[in-house]
């Protein structure tokens, strides 16, 4: 029996997948997650960032990352010591653009890890940064004004590397932190992303990035997956020497370092590359061919498809990123996801059920009521600051802004991601959000289409492990083809279709615009300069 490893590390948690592969048979053998706050609570985390006053720096300690991994590593080892004693390969996803700072001692400590002591208590010492910026912050505006400019404007930096500045990606990060604090990123050896870091540990050496991660950075050229000189010299000195190199997603990084081997008694299986966890679900997805979109209902709402050729977005929406299959893949990502849904639900004091309830009990369309519903920061558009705004909405009324909160996600959804230019017929819906019919019943009438479910809900994750199964066959000189990869785990469930009603959809085609108008007349969305 061949066994492969998914490994997701999202923002607010750590999920394994173990998948059976056995030529057409395929075995979802576990998903088993772990809760950052609740296992890990001595780093302090709530919702997996550490609290602060000011809500555009948003953190998380790189320590909490490495002590998850060697708890998770245990729980499935005595869980399913069979099925890990014939794995094969592990890979991993990782939210995207976080980054992580390490000194000159890091290497050697990877190199040496000592099977007898707790990762966390080796590598304490090996951080330039105590903290990790992740794609929740939003405290870059004035670097990626500096970057636009150094590189010749915001359409130069998209079309090169598929995205304009953005003030979560690495780049303008890594300037803010040499700005801030320029002795620390001198005494910085290697940046890594959380994907490259995680698999840096598997291996016990440093890993390469790939280049569905490195296309979230504004750092790389799209068209040649390597470094774009420009943008390293617009971000910081001496940038090059300290990022690791990119190397396509099916690269084998190495083989799982003695530390794992010995403490766990585990084969000397295959660590593959990681990747963000959009590209992963992309896979998780089924999504590898041209045509169908997925959205996924996470801590961010993203809505992404693949595609064959990169057609940047010239209104600086969205992103265009490299796809593990050596393709792209086009995205539009909103932070208020599902930290936005909980606000609701729990200011009216429900729980899942009861707000399933109020979306049963409410009509499509509000009566014309309508919410923004930026409670942090938001991506899409651009909301500097955290704001809600309601139009004919009481916001005593649970139902009423239950409903609100749901049509607002998918009606900014619908709009914003027009410039894929993907007739969409169906979407595979995913994430922890995705096992709600109701919501699915609103994403089905706004955009007009079939909404599938898949089997497993973590996508990412599923799209690691499979992931790590293409890597290996094609390692083995024994390539699969993504289609045949993707077959009985990650398609669309035909029975969990949800059908849009004619009606709501009428009713969406008016109400989309005015919503456009509402955000409009609230937001300054920001366009690229010329
Ligand atoms: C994508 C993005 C988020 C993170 C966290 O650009 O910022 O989706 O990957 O999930």
């Amino acid at each position: 029996m061949s066994v492969y490893l998914g490994l997701d590390a999202s923002t607010q948690s750590l999920t394994a997948v173990l998948v059976e592969i056995d030529g057409p048979r395929r075995d979802l053998i576990c998903q088993h997650t772990l809760n950052y706050d609740e296992a890990l609570p001595a780093h302090g985390t709530r919702h997996g960032v550490l609290p602060g006053a000011d809500p555009s720096v948003v953190v998380s300690p790189p320590l909490m990352w490495v002590e998850a991994l060697d708890v998770m590593m245990a729980t499935i080892v005595r869980a399913w010591p069979r099925e890990m004693a014939c794995l094969a390969a592990v890979a991993g996803s990782a939210q995207q653009h976080g980054s992580v700072y390490l000194n000159s001692c890091a290497s050697r400590a990877l190199a040496q890890l000592d099977a007898g002591t707790p990762l966390v208590d080796q590598l304490a010492g090996v951080f330039s940064r105590a903290v990790s910026p992740v794609w929740m912050d939003s405290s870059t505006t004035a670097e990626c004004e500096e970057i636009t400019a150094a590189v010749g404007g915001a359409r130069a930096l998209s079309m090169r590397t598929g995205s304009r500045a953005f003030e979560r990606f690495t780049g303008p990060q890594i300037r803010r932190f040499f700005k801030i604090d320029p002795g620390a990123y001198a005494a910085t050896w290697r940046i890594h992303l959380i994907s490259s870091f995680l698999a840096s540990l598997l291996a016990g050496a440093d890993a390469p990035i790939d280049p569905g991660d490195g296309s979230g950075m504004d750092l790389m050229d799209l068209a040649t997956s390597e470094w774009w000189p420009a943008a390293l010299g617009s971000t910081a000195p001496g940038l090059r020497e300290k990022l690791p190199s990119i190397a396509p997603s099916d690269t084998i990084v190495g083989r799982l370092a003695p530390y794992w081997r010995e403490r766990y008694r585990l084969p000397a299986a295959r660590v593959v590359i990681w990747s963000g966890d959009n590209p992963s679900s992309l896979i998780g997805a089924g999504l590898v061919r041209e045509g169908r979109v997925a959205i996924s209902l996470g801590t961010s709402d993203t809505m992404f498809g693949l595609m064959r050729e990169p057609r940047v977005d010239a209104s600086g929406t969205g992103h265009v990123f490299g796809a593990p299959t050596g393709e792209f893949m086009g995205l539009t990502c909103f932070e208020n996801g599902s930290l936005a849904r909980e606000r609701v639900r729990d200011r009216h004091r429900m729980d899942w059920p009861a707000f399933s309830e109020a979306l049963r009990s409410t009509p499509a369309g509000n009566g014309g009521a309508m919410m923004l519903p930026w409670f942090d920061p938001e991506i899409t558009p651009h909301v500097a600051a955290p704001q809600v705004h309601r139009m004919g909405l009481d916001e005593a009324n649970g139902p009423a802004n239950v409903r609100a909160v749901i049509e607002a996600q998918m009606m900014a959804m619908a709009n914003h991601s027009r410039w894929m230019g993907v007739h969409i017929d169906a979407i595979h819906a995913t994430g922890g959000g995705s096992a709600n019919r109701e919501i699915l019943q609103v994403m089905a009438d706004v955009f007009n289409a079939d909404v599938y479910q898949l089997a497993s809900g973590n996508s990412a994750c599923l799209g690691a492990a499979l992931r790590a199964y293409h890597a290996d066959r094609h390692a083995d000189g024994k390539s699969v083809a993504w289609q045949d990869v993707v077959a009985g785990l990650a398609e669309p469930i035909a029975a969990t279709r949800v059908r849009p009603i004619p009606a709501h959809v009428t009713v969406y085609a008016d109400l989309r615009r005015r919503y456009a108008a509402f955000e409009e007349s609230v937001a300054a969305p920001k366009e690229p300069s010329p």
